[in-house]
């Protein structure tokens, strides 16, 4: 917990020098990914792994040069290459340590395909467990619906058609699909600044000096 805690620390003194959106996006993606794997799995250990492997998995970004990562236009072939490349950095970083080896594994695969047309490597179908699977779906739900320095967020309903979209040319999951499509129906929003740590930690020092870490970034 100790090396999870420094790991954090790191995240935010790193994520402080980039853009603010992608620590909003980050804490979005986190709150989705958690609350879909609410309405799926059983164990809020399940929770607590989405939670954290929601918040990180954009850390590879960090390696992304500023110019690239904000670029208002199309990418070339070769800016989209480096851009590609956080996935496989985001897994760099954090396999470094141990006990964050889970998340490390979920998070770096956000942009795989279930089709094997996704990167970092183009893993297919049952090499992409259920976790994976959800934070695929709730990176573009949340990229798509937020406002970005260069474009506005789409609406819900048009970001579901889209994923819908997805599902059935088989690069998405469907089961996860049809959950998200539930909740924002029962009228979800993704709450950007919950930090519901407190219920994962039994220890509260701990608690509260990762409280403090995510404040700083939210
Ligand atoms: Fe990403």
């Amino acid at each position: 917990m100790e090396q999870f805690i420094e790991a954090l620390k790191t995240l935010v003194l790193l994520v402080d020098l980039q853009s603010s959106f992608t620590v909003r996006y980050s804490s979005s993606i986190a709150a989705l990914a958690r609350d879909i794997a609410a309405e799926m799995f059983e164990s809020r250990f399940d929770f607590f792994v989405m939670y954290i492997a929601g918040f990180i998995h954009d850390l590879g970004k960090l390696k992304t040069p500023v110019e690239i990562l904000h670029k208002p236009g199309k990418l070339t072939r070769s800016e989209r290459y480096v851009m590609n490349l956080h996935a496989s950095n985001t897994f760099k970083f954090l396999s470094k340590y141990s006990n964050l080896d889970e998340f490390a594994a979920i998070a770096s695969l956000h942009h795989e395909r279930l089709d094997g047309s996704g990167y970092p490597w183009g893993l297919k179908g049952n090499e992409l467990g259920m976790r994976a699977r959800i934070l695929q779906v709730a990176d573009v739900f949340t990229a798509l619906t937020e406002n970005r320095p260069y474009r506005k967020g789409m609406s819900n309903e048009d970001v579901l058609r889209i994923i819908e979209g997805e599902v059935d040319k088989g690069r998405l999951d469907g089961d996860v699909y049809r959950v998200l499509k539930e909740m924002v129906k029962n009228g979800y929003r993704i709450s950007k600044d919950e930090v519901v740590f407190a219920e994962f930690f039994g220890d509260m020092e701990e608690c509260e000096a990762v409280r403090k870490v995510l404040k700083r970034v939210s």
